[in-house]
């Protein structure tokens, strides 16, 4: 699927849907009949965004995706396109590929030796002519599923009735194509960490800032938690973090309590950003509300001096975190020089525990190579690979298990959601339509 650059990204605040007030039970993230519901109806039937077109960039470059019980090879068949199979041998059955990635000039089974070509097919076979049910050389292939490009992304979908990726993106690509990811981004780090929860309390962790001041609030002097505005998009959503801007909950006292003379002064975070955007922070007489539209300045100037191109992204874009959900498990914090990706993939077996996946993208000046690939770190929360993460994941990273273990209680019936967590009911609502088969 084209992406379509020259656009802007919409910012216009859109009318939202009534989504009710009732409780999100909690068995959801307990319950492996649940896990099991979820298995039939969501993950069978959704687009699921196995990974970056960056990783395909050669006929023969393939990854293995898991999720559940299944195992899918994606793989670049042909210059100009990219396949998605089952990793079932159509002999035995056998596991074609282990986790994890790779380039190949055919597929071959270690088993027994059956071979296939790019496009799935058996090219050859030990004693093709010893099958009596027919010589499998050109009439057995490998399960194929559907699989769409967008964006920098690929997509399977295991469900062949399903509707084309284009409907089920909705209003995304109108949204996201201006920073055309495939071309303007490249990829720096990839980590995977185990964490103690179900997949739905990673994916709730970032849909909603009302914990900052909570967990993070070392951000309130530079993050706006309190006016974000959040947009419905269909099965998706999104909310605009203003950054380089005080929250209102950034007071004279806690100001105070850090050592600053009053809110208005500028802190040691913002200056730190500042100075990201090549703005000198000594020589800035204004006050912290004045910050953000100098940076607004600074920033087009410092990519312009810098060979980074910000043609096709507003004002806001330069500064703030466009903080995009792409249901039903994509977590999107872009920037206009970075962007987080976080996937949040179950686990196949156990509903209290999920896959936590971790990857930054950077812009490069043009002309610049791209690094090379990062190797990608499989780990466990509390291993001390978290603490190559910004800190603010660290600290996400370690809510999540002690709301799952409190979810456990006999004292807890469920989610109590305030009106700013609203993403949250948004994305268990286009859920239990996937549940309950709609
Ligand atoms: S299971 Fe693959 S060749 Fe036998
Ligand atoms: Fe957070």
């Amino acid at each position: 699927m084209a992406v379509e650059t020259g656009r802007r990204t919409p910012t216009q605040k859109l009318a939202e849907p009534d989504l009710g007030t009732e409780l999100i039970p909690k068995e959801r993230y307990l319950s492996p009949e649940f896990m099991e519901l979820e298995w039939g109806r969501l993950w069978t039937r959704v687009w699921n965004l196995v990974g970056p077109v960056s990783d395909l960039q050669d006929v023969g470059d393939y990854f293995v995706f898991e999720i559940g019980p299944e195992s899918i090879i994606v793989i670049r068949s042909e210059t100009d396109r990219v396949r998605a199979f089952y990793n079932a041998c159509q002999h035995r059955g056998r596991r074609l590929r282990e986790a994890g990635s790779g380039h190949a000039s055919e597929l071959q089974c270690p088993y027994h030796l059956w071979t296939y070509g790019l496009d799935g097919r058996v090219t050859w076979a030990p004693d093709a002519d010893d099958f009596p049910q027919g010589d499998p050389i050109g009439s057995k292939c490998l399960a194929e599923l559907r699989c769409e490009t967008w964006n920098g992304w690929v997509f399977v979908n295991m469900d062949p009735g399903a509707g084309t990726l284009r409907d089920f993106l909705g209003p995304l690509p109108e949204h996201l194509d201006p920073y055309d990811f495939e071309a303007q981004y490249h990829l720096v780090e990839d980590i995977s960490m185990l964490w103690d929860c179900n997949w739905k309390v990673g994916v709730d962790a970032f849909n909603e800032v009302y914990h900052v001041q909570g967990i993070h609030p070392e951000l309130l002097s530079f993050t706006d938690d309190v006016d974000c505005p959040v947009d419905i998009l269909g099965h998706h959503s999104r909310f605009l973090f203003r950054v380089g801007y005080p929250s209102p909950r950034w007071t004279d006292e806690l100001a105070r309590r850090e050592g600053y003379r009053d809110r208005h002064q500028v802190t040691a975070m913002m200056r730190v950003i500042m100075e990201g955007a090549g703005l000198d922070a000594d020589a800035f007489d204004g006050r912290l509300d004045d910050v953000r539209p100098a940076l607004f300045k600074a920033k087009r100037e410092h990519g312009r001096r810098n060979g980074l191109s910000y043609d096709a992204l507003t004002d806001e874009q330069l500064t703030d975190d466009f903080h995009y959900f792409i249901f039903p498990n994509i977590t999107l914090n872009i920037s206009a020089d970075h962007f987080w990706f976080f996937r949040h993939r179950p686990h196949p077996t156990d509903p209290e525990r999920m896959f936590w996946e971790y990857q930054t993208y950077v812009r490069l000046p043009a002309g610049v190579d791209p690094p090379p690939r990062p190797d990608r770190i499989d780990c466990v929360f509390g291993d001390g690979t978290e603490q190559k993460l910004h800190l603010a994941l660290q600290q996400d990273a370690a809510a999540a298990p002690p709301v799952q273990a409190g979810m456990r209680s006999r004292g807890y019936e469920g989610l109590y959601l305030a009106h700013q967590e609203r993403r949250i009911r948004h994305f268990h609502r286009v859920l239990d339509e996937y549940l309950s088969g709609g």
